[in-house]
């Protein structure tokens, strides 16, 4: 990890809008950006992919730490490559979310992630989204914002964008599937779901997406990571 690189950490729940808000604020400070749950997913495809049992925790960390990933900007927008295949869109379904969700919670797939995390915190900075990156991928970011909003408010939220992309879904299946991934990524015994002590948090579920960028730009400047 270049020690010289300043990490801004964005942690939450799923649809708290921690993705746009990560995106945004590393286009404003021209910051690299780390899509942690990108990695969870591309575990979780690549598993399925190659036919393994659920249950194979081996098999998840060897593919873990040997995955071939590219995130990059090539083509229209941000892409993300596996074995050189574009997989963005796949890795974005339900099915992959849950999957995530649940190789996320063995040690040995965490930890064959832990490095390849680390690896992002490049010059001239990093904002890195996930669920534990202030709490044990980057304990010692300068800044640590905790996104959360209201379970029924990310339920809508996620509807919303599932419709936009023309995928049928029902709201209160989508509810009960966040449900289920806040209770599973918030109980599990590595790196749960929680603020880290020195976390800032911030409720999104009244404010519109400008506001709570505009938060986290000024809790930036305040500790001079950026003009
Ligand atoms: O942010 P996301 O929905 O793409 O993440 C998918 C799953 O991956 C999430 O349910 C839990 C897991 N995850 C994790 O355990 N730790 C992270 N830093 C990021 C994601």
């Amino acid at each position: 990890m270049s020690a010289s690189a300043p990490i801004v950490t964005i942690d939450g729940p799923s649809g708290s809008g921690k993705g746009t808000i990560s995106r945004a604020v590393a286009h404003r400070a021209g910051w690299h950006l780390l899509d942690s749950g990108a990695l969870y997913r591309l575990v979780a495809l690549a598993g399925a992919e190659q036919k393994l049992e659920l249950d194979d925790v081996e098999g998840h960390a060897r593919l873990a730490a040997a995955m071939d990933v590219r995130f990059g900007t090539e083509f229209d927008g941000e892409r993300v490559l596996l074995g050189g295949r574009d997989v963005t869109e796949a890795i974005r379904t339900e099915a992959m979310g849950q999957g995530a969700s649940r190789v996320a919670a063995w040690p040995a797939v965490r930890h064959a992630l832990l490095e390849r995390q680390r690896a992002f915190a490049e010059p001239p900075g990093l904002v890195a989204d996930g669920r534990d990156m202030g709490t044990v991928v980057f304990p010692q970011a300068p800044l640590k914002i905790f996104l959360t909003a209201s379970p029924a408010e990310r339920a809508r939220r996620r509807y919303n964008q599932l419709k936009q992309k023309g995928s049928g879904a029902s709201l209160s299946a989508l509810s009960r599937e966040i449900a289920e991934r806040d209770a599973r990524d918030s109980s599990r015994a590595v790196a749960p779901l929680v603020p880290a002590a020195d976390a800032t948090v911030i409720d999104s579920t009244a404010l519109s997406i400008e506001a709570v960028i505009e938060r986290v730009i000024e809790l930036g400047r305040r500790r001079a990571l950026w003009a």
